[in-house]
C-alpha cells in the first residue's frame, strides 16, 4: 500500500438526511461461494461491489464459475455443483479480506487440486493457524509460512475427515472455514463456539437446501451434502452503517437515517454499547430481507457519556471498535474495553492504530493487551494519522476529524474501498467535510 492516497477531515455541518448504506460484506463473500457450489443458477442482489467481496467472486471465476454482473450490485452465479470447481492456472488473490482467505482455506482443502492463497500486505500477516489447525485434523493439506501467515498452499485430494470441533477462539471465520470443510468430509463435522459468532455460514448453507444443525454458538452438518440454487438478497452492512451511528450521536444538530440495515443479533453490539453510553436511536418500518431482521435506523446527537463495555459483547461488535473509539473520545469520562485482544488480529492492530491515531489528536488512551480505557470529554486537536491501510481506521478518523478543532489528515485510505467503495462521497452528501 502507498501513502498517495489521504484525506483531510475537519468540522463539517450537522449531519441530515435518509442515507442508503452498502451490501452487507460478510454475506456478500458467501453468497457467491455457497451459489458457485451449488447445483442451477443464484441471483444474488445488493452484492457488495467492495474490492474484498469482488476478489472473491474473481476467484471464483478462475475455479470455473460463470459469474455475470447484470447491474452494479447483482450477480448471477452459474453453479458448478459441489465437486465442479477446475483447477485455477494461477495463484487466488484474497486481496484485504480475511473472510475469503479463511473461508476458502475450508472450502478449498476437500477439492481434488492443488492451488494457492495469497493476499495484500496486511492479509500476509495476518495468523492462519486458527483455521489451518482444525482442517488438518480433518485430513487437510495446508502449508503456511511458518509463522503460520499466507500464503496459503492447500494440496487437494486428500480424504478428510468430519470433527467435533472446540473453538479456542470466538470466530466465525473459524467456523465457517470448518463447516465448509466438512461438507467434504466423511462423517459429521461439529463446532463448538466460546461465544456466539455471526451465523450467516449456518442460515445461508440452510438456505442453499444443505441439513445442518445450529443454534447459538453450535453447529452440525453431515459431509457429502449438496447445494441447491438460490436466491439471496444482501442486506445493508451494519458495519459500514455503524460510522454514521457514532458520527451523527457525536455530531451536535445531526439527524440522520439509515435505511433497512441488517441487524443480525450477532452484529448489533455497537447498538447496544451507544445506547449504554446515552446514544438516541431508534429502529423504524422492521422487515425481513433474504431471512435477515432489517429496520431504518434513525440516530439524533445525544450527548454520550463513558461506559465500560460489556465483554460478552465483544463478538457481537468486533468489527465496530474503531468507531466506537471515536464515540468514546466525544463521550464525558472514561470508557473501558476488555477482552477484546482479537482487535490486534485484524486488518490492522486496531487497538494499536486507534490508541496511537487518538493520542495524536490530543487524547489520552490507556491501552492494555486485550483493551484500553479512553479518556473522553476533551477536544481533539489537529494531527496525522496512519491508517495502516486499514478501512475502518480510515473511516473513524474521519469521523473523529468531525469534532476536532483543528485538521486531521488520515494517510493510507485507499483500502476503504475494500468494504466501502463510496464512503467519503456518501459522507459529504450527508454533512461531512472530508477532502
Ligand atoms: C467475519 C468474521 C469476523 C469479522 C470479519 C468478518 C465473517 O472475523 O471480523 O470482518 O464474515 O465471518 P473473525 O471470524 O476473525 O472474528
Amino acid at each position: 500500500m502507498s501513502n498517495a492516497q489521504h484525506w483531510i477531515a475537519r468540522k463539517g455541518q450537522p449531519l441530515q438526511g435518509s442515507l442508503t448504506i452498502p451490501g452487507d460484506k460478510s454475506v456478500s463473500h458467501r453468497s457467491v461461494m455457497f451459489a458457485a457450489l451449488a447445483d442451477g443458477t443464484s441471483h444474488i442482489d445488493g452484492f457488495l461491489e467492495g474490492e474484498d467481496t469482488r476478489a472473491t467472486a474473481r476467484i471464483f471465476s478462475q475455479l470455473g464459475v460463470r459469474i455475470e454482473t447484470p447491474s452494479a450490485s447483482q450477480r448471477v452465479v452459474h453453479g458448478v455443483g459441489i465437486d465442479g470447481l477446475q483447477a485455477p492456472s494461477a495463484p487466488l488473490d484474497c486481496g484485504n479480506a480475511g473472510t475469503g482467505m479463511r473461508l476458502l482455506a475450508g472450502l478449498l482443502a476437500g477439492q481434488a487440486f492443488d492451488c494457492t492463497l495469497v493476499g495484500d500486505e496486511s492479509l500476509s500477516g495476518r495468523p492462519m493457524r486458527r483455521v489451518t489447525g482444525p482442517l488438518s485434523q480433518m485430513g487437510a493439506k495446508i502449508d503456511t509460512e511458518s509463522d503460520g501467515t499466507p500464503p496459503l498452499h492447500v494440496h487437494g485430494g486428500q480424504s478428510l475427515q468430519g470433527i467435533d470441533f472446540a473453538s479456542p477462539v470466538a470466530s466465525a471465520q473459524v467456523k465457517s472455514a470448518v463447516l465448509l470443510a466438512g461438507l467434504y468430509a466423511q462423517g459429521e463435522t461439529s463446532v463448538v463456539e466460546p461465544h456466539p459468532t455471526r451465523d450467516y455460514t449456518e442460515r445461508m448453507l440452510s438456505a442453499f437446501g444443505v441439513d445442518i444443525e445450529f443454534s447459538p454458538g453450535k453447529a452440525r452438518l453431515r459431509g457429502g451434502q449438496r447445494l441447491r440454487a438460490t436466491d439471496i438478497v444482501v442486506p445493508a452492512d451494519f458495519s459500514s452503517a455503524a460510522f454514521f451511528l457514532v458520527a451523527a450521536s457525536i455530531i451536535p444538530g445531526s439527524e440522520l437515517r439509515l435505511k433497512q440495515v441488517g441487524l443480525n443479533p450477532r452484529r448489533t453490539g455497537l447498538l447496544y454499547a451507544l445506547r449504554l453510553m446515552g446514544a438516541d436511536i431508534t429502529e423504524e418500518n422492521p422487515a425481513e430481507q433474504g431471512g435477515e431482521p432489517v429496520a431504518d435506523l434513525v440516530v439524533r446527537h445525544a450527548p454520550l457519556k463513558g461506559a465500560r463495555i460489556p465483554e460478552a459483547l465483544v463478538p457481537d461488535m468486533i468489527d465496530e471498535f474503531p468507531a466506537l473509539f471515536v464515540a468514546a473520545a466525544a463521550a464525558e469520562g472514561q470508557t473501558v474495553v476488555t477482552g477484546a485482544a482479537e482487535l490486534r488480529v485484524k486488518e490492522s492492530d486496531r487497538l494499536a492504530a486507534m490508541a496511537t491515531g487518538l493520542r495524536a489528536l490530543g487524547m489520552q488512551v490507556d491501552e492494555t493487551e486485550e483493551g484500553a480505557t479512553l479518556h473522553g470529554g476533551v477536544t481533539l486537536g489537529s494531527g496525522t494519522i496512519e491508517s495502516h491501510g486499514d478501512h475502518r481506521i480510515a473511516m473513524a478518523f474521519a469521523i473523529a476529524g468531525q469534532i476536532s478543532g483543528g485538521e486531521v489528515r488520515i494517510n493510507d485510505i485507499a483500502n476503504v474501498a475494500t468494504s466501502f467503495p463510496d464512503f467519503d462521497g456518501l459522507a459529504r452528501s450527508a454533512g461531512f467535510d472530508l477532502a
